[in-house]
């Protein structure tokens, strides 16, 4: 068991908020290899305050809450604190703000990383939203603006003077997109500035990536982001952890996999969008393996499930 923001969790290895990834069926899928706590894509705060349907499609709900935290973005104290309001009603466990998106759209708004530049902001934002909401508020943000502005330790001083609750940094800088490599000594150092739970986040691929990751920077959980579209890799940590020997993830399990995501991608979308919305997916899962290319082309015509799942029944064997 591992206690974060008040929640007793299976483990240290969290889903990191993708868009257009961590969909309600994907978060699913990560539990089921063990992942200990799932982000959702980040919510344009704007939206839910909007009372806007598709934005609020997103949030999460079910029993699934138990582990989600919800992702927010936005810049106005009003509208995130509102927005908080919205996302305490849902399952959600923790409310999280976005603060380390580099996306052009996003920071012109003034949201995402851009806040990194308005420390003042990010007091007025935080105060505002965890004032507001009795569920634990987070934030996540990157390393600072640029590589002359690296102030990580000074945003997670503000959110805990706030009352914020944990703090996920990725080593890089906004501008550095998601070019060079995570800068493991940011998280280091901010973990030995703040008394708050500092979740780390950047390259991390492997069991050894995570332990060296957890010892060398001391911060209480790690956060997986592109290496989670093998899902399994939850698993494998998870085992690692436990001291178990490393076994390779069989493909009759990927195929199996393959087929539990289509089926809640149906429920959640729909059969013909949950159909579709499987290819990227698919893409990912059957990555390494022989014929994956072929497979890939088949799949991409197909729009019924009955044939997605013979497609997938005739890769996996
Ligand atoms: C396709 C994609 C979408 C992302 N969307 C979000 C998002 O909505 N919110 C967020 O905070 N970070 C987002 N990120 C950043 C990840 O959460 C994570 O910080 C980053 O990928 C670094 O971790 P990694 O090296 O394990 O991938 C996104 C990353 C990718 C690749």
């Amino acid at each position: 068991m591992f206690r974060f923001c008040g929640l007793e969790l299976p483990n240290n290895v969290f889903l990191a908020p993708m868009a257009g990834i961590t969909t309600r069926p994907f978060r699913a899928i990560a539990f089921s290899m063990e992942s200990g706590l799932a982000w959702t894509e980040m919510i344009s705060a704007e939206g839910l305050v909007r009372g806007d349907r598709k934005t609020r499609a997103f949030l999460p709900s079910g029993e699934e809450g138990g582990k989600v935290a919800v992702q927010l973005f936005g810049h106005r104290p009003e509208t995130l604190r509102d927005a908080a309001l919205i996302a305490e009603e849902t399952s959600a466990s923790i409310i999280d703000i976005n603060m380390g998106c580099p996306v052009k759209k996003i920071v012109k708004g003034g949201s995402g990383a851009a806040l990194m530049r308005e420390p003042a902001a990010v007091g007025r934002i935080l105060e505002a939203a965890c004032g507001a909401v009795k569920k634990p508020v987070t934030i996540k943000i990157r390393s600072g603006w640029d590589e002359r502005s690296l102030n990580a330790a000074e945003i997670t001083r503000i959110a805990a003077g706030s009352g914020v609750s944990a703090v996920t940094v990725h080593g890089r800088t906004a501008r550095q997109g998601f070019t060079g490599k995570a800068d493991w000594g940011v998280v280091a150092e901010v973990t030995r500035s703040s008394e708050l739970p500092i979740v780390g986040n950047g390259d991390l691929q492997s069991p050894a990536d995570v332990e060296r990751a957890l010892t060398e920077s001391g911060c209480a959980a790690v956060m997986i982001g592109r290496a989670a579209l093998r899902p399994w890799i939850f698993r494998d940590i998870a085992r690692a952890g436990r001291g178990e020997e490393k076994r390779a993830f069989p493909r009759t399990e990927v195929g199996r996999l393959m087929l539990h995501h289509l089926d809640l991608n149906i429920v959640e979308f729909g059969e013909r969008r949950g159909v579709i919305l499987m290819r990227r997916p698919l893409a990912w899962y059957s990555r390494g393996f022989s014929g994956a290319g072929l497979f890939r082309r088949s799949i991409n015509e197909l729009e019924t499930p009955e044939a997605l799942r013979a497609a997938i029944a005739a890769f996996a064997g």
